[in-house]
């Protein structure tokens, strides 16, 4: 079985020294990964800039920005069994990128953002017959009306809701906890665990068995 999995933020650059980003640190996605390897799957890992080491035995793609992961996504796309976005892509990115430092002038600046391909969206107009498409959704409040509606809006056969407005889970933390959403309404606690732990539950249940 063939696992496409996305993790990290991306990077938008504004010039050749600043630029837009996250704190995804990439953990939670880098843990579905070696989850699913350890499952006996072979993996591909599309992974924006973070710290962590390239797992073993994991095929690892590092891209930078939103628009080259989604190039990166969309070449592995096609013959995966399962595609997991577990990364933080950003909607927005600079309209004007330069090449050089930009340097100040008097008065305010304006940085003006033009949105990012959806890559998930593209996903799921063309989901192939079969195919499991996960997404995660980020909420800090309505977190199932939320996630929900991004499930149906981008054709997701699963939706990894998590609520981001406690530090001691999710974004940027060691540990998650999870509401996973399925296709029928249906909703499975992954409950507070670190997010090794949390990957498996997670593949235990989006994995065709
Ligand atoms: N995603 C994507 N391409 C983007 C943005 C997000 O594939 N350009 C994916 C993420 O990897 C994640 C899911 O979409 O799996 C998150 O859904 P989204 O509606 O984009 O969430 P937010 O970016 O948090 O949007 P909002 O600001 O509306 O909450």
């Amino acid at each position: 079985m063939k696992v496409l999995i996305t993790a990290g933020p991306t990077l938008e650059r504004i010039d050749a020294i600043r630029f837009i980003s996250n704190r995804s640190s990439g953990r939670m996605g880098y843990a579905v990964a070696e989850a699913a390897r350890d499952a006996g799957c072979m993996v591909v890992l599309i992974s924006g800039p973070v710290t962590l080491p390239v797992p073993q035995g994991i095929k690892v793609e590092k891209v930078e920005s939103a628009a080259e992961m989604a190039a990166a996504v969309f070449k592995h796309a096609v013959d995966s069994d399962v595609i997991i976005m577990a990364a933080a892509v950003a909607d927005y990115t600079p309209k004007n990128k330069s090449d050089r430092k930009l340097k100040k002038t008097p008065g305010d600046l304006t940085i003006e953002l033009e949105r990012t391909e959806d890559i998930l969206l593209t996903l799921g107009n063309n989901k192939p017959e079969g195919q499991v498409l996960v997404g995660f959704a980020a909420e800090t409040e309505n977190l199932v009306k939320y996630a929900t509606g991004k499930l149906q809006r981008k054709n997701l056969d699963w939706i990894a809701a998590n609520d981001i407005s406690a530090s001691d889970r999710g974004f940027g933390a060691d540990a998650n906890e999870i509401t996973l959403i399925g296709r029928s309404g249906q909703q499975i606690n992954i409950p507070l665990a670190d997010k090794k732990t949390v990957a498996r539950r997670l593949l235990d249940i989006i994995l065709p068995q």
